[in-house]
């Protein structure tokens, strides 16, 4: 699982990265450690998700010093100019975390000319490293991945997420939950969007839909669904573009129009 020499520069640093920030997280988790609110209550940040952010934006920058940065507790960096934007959660799930609950993961995609050029996405808790590169497919620890076969949406099981300020935006979320519920398939809210892609992509989910999710949450995971095969859209089927907040829906392929006509 270590990076290999194969991988192009872009990835050969995300993948270390990333897999550094792992061990911090694997460190700190279940350990004592301050948590703050950020807009409310549920909206946690631990000194482990800023622990993780630096050290990750650190490692890349001493890489590629004239890159721009993402990242959801630092915010957005310089980026005129910058041949490349990266895009950083550098812990996608941290109620989980705060609460001693092993789902969580890191997410660094590399944006390059309007394209994430590199994604990936490593689950420390159990040590899957996810990795995509436009054009060259989709790996789960160094082996190709693709998404789910299955083209009944009978046999489907899906995913989603809600989003911690859910109370503002009650309806949306319920109203799409409900939809679901009435074709009475199963579903599974594991608290990570970062985990709910990249396990489409590997076939574990057939599809997922969420609300709400910023950059972070979906840049890496919806290029590792694209190159295992899947699909990802907003829920009217147009272009999912992650800078606009609307429902995205990602997929098997087989199953895309069967998901948005549910959520019609
Ligand atoms: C959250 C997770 C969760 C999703 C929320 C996100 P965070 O990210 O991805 O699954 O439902 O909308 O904000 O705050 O744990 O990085
Ligand atoms: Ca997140
Ligand atoms: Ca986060």
């Amino acid at each position: 699982m270590r990076p290999s020499h194969n991988d192009s520069p872009l990835a050969f640093v995300a993948i270390q990265a990333a897999l550094h920030a792992g061990q911090i997280l694997r460190k700190g988790f279940g350990s004592y450690f301050s948590v703050a609110t950020k807009i409310n209550a549920l909206d946690l940040v631990t000194e482990f998700d800023k622990a993780s952010e630096e050290s990750i934006i650190n490692f890349i920058r001493s890489h590629f010093p004239s890159h721009a940065f993402l990242a959801e507790e630092s915010g957005e960096s310089q980026t005129k100019d910058a041949p490349v934007l990266w895009i950083i959660d550098p812990l996608d799930g941290t109620l989980n975390f705060a609460h001693h609950i092993p789902f969580f993961a890191i997410s660094i995609a590399a944006y390059v000319n309007n394209h994430v050029e590199v994604g990936v996405i490593y689950q420390p808790n159990t040590n899957e490293l996810f990795v995509a590169h436009r054009g060259h497919g989709a790996y789960l620890n160094g082996t190709r991945m693709h998404v789910s076969t299955i083209q009944d949406p009978q046999y489907a099981v899906g995913a989603t997420g809600f989003p911690y300020g859910m109370s503002a935006n009650r309806e949306k979320s319920v109203a799409q939950f409900e939809k679901f519920l009435d074709v009475g398939n199963p579903i599974r809210i594991v608290g990570s969007a970062a985990i709910n892609l990249a396990y489409v992509a590997s076939g574990r989910f057939d599809t997922f839909w969420g609300t709400n999710l910023s950059p972070w949450d979906v840049a890496a995971g919806k290029l590792l669904v694209e190159e295992a095969g899947g699909q990802v859209s907003f829920s009217d089927g147009t272009p999912h573009d992650m800078f606009r907040q609307n429902t995205i829906v990602a997929s098997n392929g087989h199953l895309h129009q069967s998901i948005l006509d549910i959520l019609k």
